[in-house]
């Protein structure tokens, strides 16, 4: 382990090679574990789902759980990271090698910190949404969280979002990283406001990537199932499950509004300004054409 690269932010969460995570008491998470992810064996029909925190992450999950519903039938009543693990957040328990095929797995990893194995088997997919979007979600989220540590305004959210130091850490590092790098991988980026626009397209352009032939009942199906509606009712979205510890379970319902463009309710123009200053300079080397509208 580097320790220049581990640092502790608090109580609750810590910060190891540009990428910050939560210390839930649960789980066996250390800097030599995430280290050893590097080293970590994929397969040829392993997908994993990338994302920053607050992208549309549970989302997809659940878009994911409900196309491979047919492959895994007995589990289909199960919570959706237990269909869907984490990578970085395994627990002690699990071994990752004896799941059966096809294995799905998340991250909020930075590109760096990925399986190297799996720029050679296994396909990505990775899911953006506008910053802004991602701020403000991030500060009504890590309030609902106990186990993350708290953002007290919108003012303290923008200089956590500039240092990295939120979960998940930089979102421009995190970005930039996959962006430029996408070449290297079998990969399908979307974005949290194409899956608004036309959730339906969203969902055949996945099934095609992954190579699953769904009939046109079956997609209308898993659409209807992963609507904000829907899912805001649904337990196995909501982080309501017996098989999590108090400190992992959110304090209010896990889907808040699932909307495109909530920052305007409440970043100040100034606020968004500065974020447009930063933004541009920081991104100015991606090739980022498929942009939301971040003005
Ligand atoms: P908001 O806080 O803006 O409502 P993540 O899973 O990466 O943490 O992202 C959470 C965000 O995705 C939340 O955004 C949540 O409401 C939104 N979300 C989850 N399911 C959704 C759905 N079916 N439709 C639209 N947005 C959804």
């Amino acid at each position: 382990m580097d320790q220049q690269e581990y640092k502790m932010l608090s109580d609750k969460m810590f910060t190891y090679k540009g990428t910050v995570l939560t210390l839930a008491k649960s789980r066996d998470l250390t800097p030599e574990y995430i280290d050893s992810l590097a080293d970590f064996e994929t397969k040829d029909d392993d997908v994993f789902v990338v994302t920053f925190p607050k992208s549309g992450t549970v989302w997809t999950h659940r878009i994911m759980t409900l196309i491979y519903a047919e492959d895994f039938p007995d589990k289909a009543n199960q919570p959706i990271h237990e269909q869907i693990p984490w990578l970085e957040y395994r627990a002690k328990e699990k071994n990752y090698n004896t799941r059966p095929s096809p294995r799905l797995f998340c991250s909020h990893l930075l590109q760096p910190l990925m399986p190297k194995m799996l720029q050679r088997k296994g396909k990505v997919i990775y899911v953006m949404r506008n910053p802004k979007d991602v701020m403000v979600s991030y500060v009504h989220f890590s309030n609902n969280m106990k186990n993350l540590i708290s953002s007290e305004s919108f003012s303290e959210i923008l200089e956590k979002f500039f240092t990295g130091l939120m979960l998940g850490g930089c979102w421009f590092d995190h970005v930039k990283g996959w962006i430029t790098n996408k070449d290297k991988y079998n990969i399908l980026i979307l974005t949290y406001e194409e899956m608004i626009k036309d959730l339906r397209s969203v969902v055949v352009k996945i099934c095609e990537f992954v190579g699953k032939n769904l009939s046109d009942a079956a997609i209308d199906k898993v659409v209807e199932t992963a609507t904000f509606k829907h899912m805001k009712k649904d337990p196995l979205a909501n982080y309501e499950s017996p098989s999590l510890t108090d400190t992992d379970c959110p304090k209010g319902p896990f889907l808040r509004k699932g909307t495109v463009g909530d920052w305007k309710n409440s970043l100040t123009v100034a606020q968004s300004e500065c974020f447009d200053r930063v933004y541009q300079e920081r991104m100015k080397d991606v090739p980022l054409n498929m942009v939301w509208d971040i003005s």
